[in-house]
């Protein structure tokens, strides 16, 4: 059986019990990891929880190369065939919730290719605990909100404000100077940036108070006019 779960931002608290029964139930635990990278987030998280002879680091491409990716999902779909046709039970681990801008979502094909069956195991969301975080509705009665990614560009951002009230604004990264032109444009009541929230080196960043802030590697903003 292959549990897909999602173990939210970086606080072990925000595990579900449901993620940890599955975790705890499964010989294998995949965790994700850039080859950028030497951290991760849900290996923090999990690292707990699960015995650490049963976690398996698969490193995820940081390549938009369509044949690179291909080819590195295709090759991670077959090892956990491999591992299921052992017998064994695996969890597949991504942070906040796997419907979000996760990378499970291309690798969910090949395994469909594969006829491979998974259950996901729902987490909270890094946008969810940050309004909550910083006491900002996401939406009242009557409003609506936006998930965007930063690289859409300022032009397409701006525009969102036409129809919603409040705008999340995902994968931040080094594009603070758009971000700053787009609270400059819009004017919004409240514009917040997180980083690496719930975790060691957090910053909550008053957009509305700031105009130097350096790179943001894993961060996000809300704004809401
Ligand atoms: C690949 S997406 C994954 C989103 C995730 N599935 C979710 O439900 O939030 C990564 C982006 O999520 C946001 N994010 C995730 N964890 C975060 C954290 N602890 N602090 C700030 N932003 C975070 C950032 O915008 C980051 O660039």
């Amino acid at each position: 059986m292959l549990y897909v779960i999602g173990v939210g931002v970086g606080k072990p608290e925000f595990l579900t019990l449901e993620a940890l029964e599955k975790l705890r139930k499964s010989d294998i635990v995949i965790v994700p990891k850039s080859k950028k990278s030497s951290r991760s987030v849900a290996f923090n998280v999990i690292k707990d929880f699960v015995d650490k002879d049963k976690i398996q680091f698969f490193s995820f491409p940081t390549t938009n190369d369509k044949d690179e990716l291909k080819r590195a999902y295709d090759s991670q779909a077959l090892m956990i065939e491999k591992l299921l046709n052992e017998g064994k039970t695996v969890s597949y681990t991504t942070i906040g919730d796997v419907s979000i801008y996760s990378t499970f979502n291309y690798l969910s094909e090949r395994l469909k290719d594969l006829g491979i069956y998974f259950e996901i195991i729902p987490g909270i969301p890094s946008f969810v605990a940050f309004a909550d975080r910083i006491k900002i509705p996401l939406s009242l009665k009557d409003e609506s909100f936006a998930v965007v990614e930063m690289k859409k560009g300022v032009g397409h951002i701006v525009k969102l404000f036409e129809y919603f009230d409040t705008v999340v604004i995902m994968k931040v990264n080094n594009r603070i100077d758009e971000l700053l032109e787009i609270v400059e444009m819009v004017k919004p009541k409240d514009a917040w940036l997180g980083k690496n929230l719930f975790l060691e080196k957090e910053e909550i960043v008053d957009l509305n108070k700031t105009d130097k802030i350096n790179e943001a590697y894993l961060s996000l903003a809300v704004l809401r006019r």
